[in-house]
């Protein structure tokens, strides 16, 4: 038995718009942070639309979801996928069709039982679908910290102030903004446009990603950073999930250049 048992941190990650990188950024700092020795478990809570196995590289192994553990139809132990890339990381499936049984009560219960299990996990991310709706009230009503990811769109921006305002309401105090697919051709010129978007925002800042197509195709394919060729991309996700920890480091360290895009 643990004597001292872990304290779960909850992230869910999280926008009103689709498309930003939610999943994306989710999967692969899950992969980052566990690289960097920490027991993550990955939550898809993309209810009737899960997609985060495939980002993950892991349709073909799900057999159980996380409304199993809700109704207690199977334990946490069983339900959850272990990653064969990295013995700390770990996946639990959203149901394939919209459970109507599913509530709030139901989905704490279900990640209660998980932070309960034998030998615990550091984190538990959670990925939720775009919008305000009940995946995101549910994850809510778990998570002790929000990542808002944005892109650097007008769009996005006006998304993720609203949902930083969404979820204040909803009582997580702590909400860093994540900003993705950043290009401009310099460093400097991406600061200038993040400063913009924390002050139109009012939202913290906890990383950046820049833009690259080797996110695009690596998604397609399932293969996460640990896999990845581009050392913008690795040293962009190593900065967050360092930064995820608590440890100090540069926004930008490791990254060379930004593409730039017509
Ligand atoms: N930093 C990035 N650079 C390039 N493409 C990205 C980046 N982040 C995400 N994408 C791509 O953007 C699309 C939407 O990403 P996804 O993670 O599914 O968004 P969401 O979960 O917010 O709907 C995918 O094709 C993905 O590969
Ligand atoms: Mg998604």
């Amino acid at each position: 038995m643990n004597s001292t048992p872990l304290v779960t941190k909850v992230i869910l990650f999280t926008s009103c718009k689709g498309g930003v990188g939610k999943s994306t950024v989710c999967a692969n700092l899950a992969m980052a942070v566990a690289r960097r020795g920490k027991r993550v478990l990955l939550v898809d809570c993309d209810f009737g639309n899960r997609c985060l196995d495939l980002v993950a590289g892991l349709s073909d192994e799900v057999v159980y979801d996380i409304s199993d553990i809700a109704f207690g139809r199977i334990s946490g132990e069983r339900a959850i996928i272990q990653d064969s890339r990295s013995e700390n990381l770990f996946f639990l499936a959203a149901p394939y069709g919209f459970d109507n049984r599913m509530n709030t009560f139901a989905f704490r219960s279900a990640i209660r039982k998980l932070i309960a299990m034998e030998d615990g996990f550091d984190f538990i991310f959670i990925d939720t679908p775009g919008g305000i709706g009940e995946p995101l009230l549910f994850a809510a009503s778990v998570a002790d910290t929000a990542y808002i990811v944005v892109e650097p769109t007008r769009t996005a921006i006006r998304a993720a102030e609203r949902t930083s305002e969404f979820l204040s309401r909803k009582g997580i105090a702590k909400r860093r903004l994540i900003v993705n697919k950043l290009t401009g051709g310099s460093v400097n010129k991406a600061k200038k446009e993040i400063i913009s978007i924390i002050d139109t925002t009012s939202v913290k800042l906890h990383g950046v990603i820049p833009y690259d197509p080797e996110l695009i195709s690596a998604g397609n394919q399932g293969i996460l950073i640990d896999e990845m060729l581009s050392f913008n991309v690795t040293n962009a996700f190593d900065n967050l999930a360092a930064r995820t920890l608590g440890e100090g480091r540069r926004l930008f360290a490791g990254i060379k250049r930004l593409r730039k895009l017509k």
